[in-house]
């Protein structure tokens, strides 16, 4: 079954708006990605037909927001082939990992291991720092190759038996490469250590089959999957989670409160303190629900083949270097590159007048440009609704910044 683009496309209002004179060409999905009618239709029902506070009211509306929160929570877990009460909401990827680090870290002890790598996202590695500092754990980093993989030769000698975590993406949001999942679990269980992957970048590409990756934690973030911002999800094994000492503490995760002592409730409401973000959970569930009835081979296919265009345009550049794999291998249409002489800011600018939204920057990822001795690079993140004409517009708008730049 071939995928019909332009149906896609006709699906998400903001891409239909011009960039002034230029039509938009939305390649900076890896920040944020743009929301389909279906999923604002299911937030705008909630807000006008069932605006309520969830878990606590008995009124009419109460009942109906605890419905529909809970079968988001249901979707989110179809998405993840997990079970719906491992599943926790929360404002994205960042706090699902704070989460991580604060309560499974609350479980560690002065030297024990936590092993991260080189070229994580700022919010999977400050996190650990923060942990650190606390407890005196020890933090590993695992390499980077040269083509912006995670090197994993080493991996034997860096976990080692006081390893208690091993905390890496799914998929870097800075080259695109795909982690070697199976070989990091391997390592882990061999010393009896747990692996949180951050999704954050995957999970824009497709369903994630959670229990076949056999990890411990997945983190990730709504607004990259097509869902409203300020949510996002945890999913956790469940004898983990229930180990783990709440985060935040407040209403909804209690069963009973005296001042002396509280029992708190269960998983997953012990890691929801506070009223949680209801509106956006919903938008989170209909876009997972979405994703679910997509055909993910013909996109996937349809992806790769427009990361090769662009990989193969820049290419052909010599004042272009492109920083992650040059193939198509366990990758995800993610595409980093630096032009000689051209900060990334000037680049994106000069292309953003051509309607060009690309991210030009440290990518929140400074030790992974400090391993390849960059300020910064121009990154093209592409969602499904991406066509040729993107990468056109990209290429071409290239060839003119330089000109202008040089
Ligand atoms: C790989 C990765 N991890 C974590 C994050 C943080 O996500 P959020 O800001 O939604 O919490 C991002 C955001 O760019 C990311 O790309």
């Amino acid at each position: 079954m071939s995928f019909d683009v332009a149906a896609v496309r006709a699906l998400f209002p903001l891409l239909a708006q011009a960039n002034g004179d230029a039509p938009l060409h939305y390649l900076d999905n890896g920040a944020t990605s743009q929301i389909p009618q279906t999923v604002l239709d299911a937030v705008l029902s909630y807000e006008t037909t069932s605006r309520a506070n969830v878990l606590r009211g008995v009124h009419r509306l109460a009942e109906a927001a605890t419905a529909a929160y809970a079968e988001a929570r249901a979707r989110m877990a179809r998405f993840l082939n997990v079970d719906a009460d491992e599943v926790i909401f929360t404002s994205g990827t960042t706090a699902a990992i704070n989460l991580v680090a604060y309560a499974y870290g609350d479980l560690l002890k002065a030297g024990d291991e936590v092993v991260i790598s080189l070229l994580e996202h700022h919010s999977n590695i400050v996190p650990w720092q923060l942990l650190r500092d606390r407890r005196g754990i020890v933090l590993k980093v695992l390499p980077v190759t040269d083509d912006g993989r995670l090197d994993l030769s080493t991996l034997d000698k860096i976990v080692t038996k006081r390893c208690r975590l091993i905390a890496v993406a799914h998929a870097s949001n800075v080259t695109g490469a795909v982690s070697d999942v199976a070989a990091i679990v391997a390592a882990a269980r061999a010393v009896g250590a747990k692996v949180l992957l951050d999704g954050a970048q995957r999970a824009p590409h497709g369903p994630i089959d959670v229990r076949a990756l056999a990890v411990d934690f997945y983190a990730l973030s709504g607004h990259k999957m097509f869902a409203p911002n300020g949510v996002g999800a945890l999913w956790g094994r469940r004898a983990l989670l229930d180990e783990m000492p709440p985060f935040l503490g407040g209403g909804e995760m209690i069963r009973t409160v005296t001042i002396e002592r509280t029992i708190y409730a269960d998983v997953p409401h012990k890691f929801e303190a506070g009223t949680p973000p209801i509106g956006q959970a919903i938008g989170l569930g209909t876009a997972a629900e979405w994703a679910l009835g997509l055909d993910w081979p013909a996109i996937s296919a349809h992806e790769m083949r427009l990361a090769q265009r662009l990989l193969d345009g820049l290419g052909r550049r010599i004042d272009t270097r492109i920083l992650g794999p040059s193939g198509l291998q366990r990758r995800i249409p993610v595409v980093s590159f630096a032009v000689n002489g051209a900060h990334p800011h000037d680049v994106c600018q000069l292309l953003d007048t051509r309607g060009v939204a690309l991210r030009g920057g440290h990518h929140c990822a400074q030790p992974l440009m400090d391993r390849f001795d960059l300020p910064g690079t121009v990154r093209a993140s592409l969602a499904l609704y991406n066509d040729d004409s993107d990468i056109d517009a990209l290429l071409e708008g290239l060839d003119d910044a330089v000109r202008r730049l040089g």
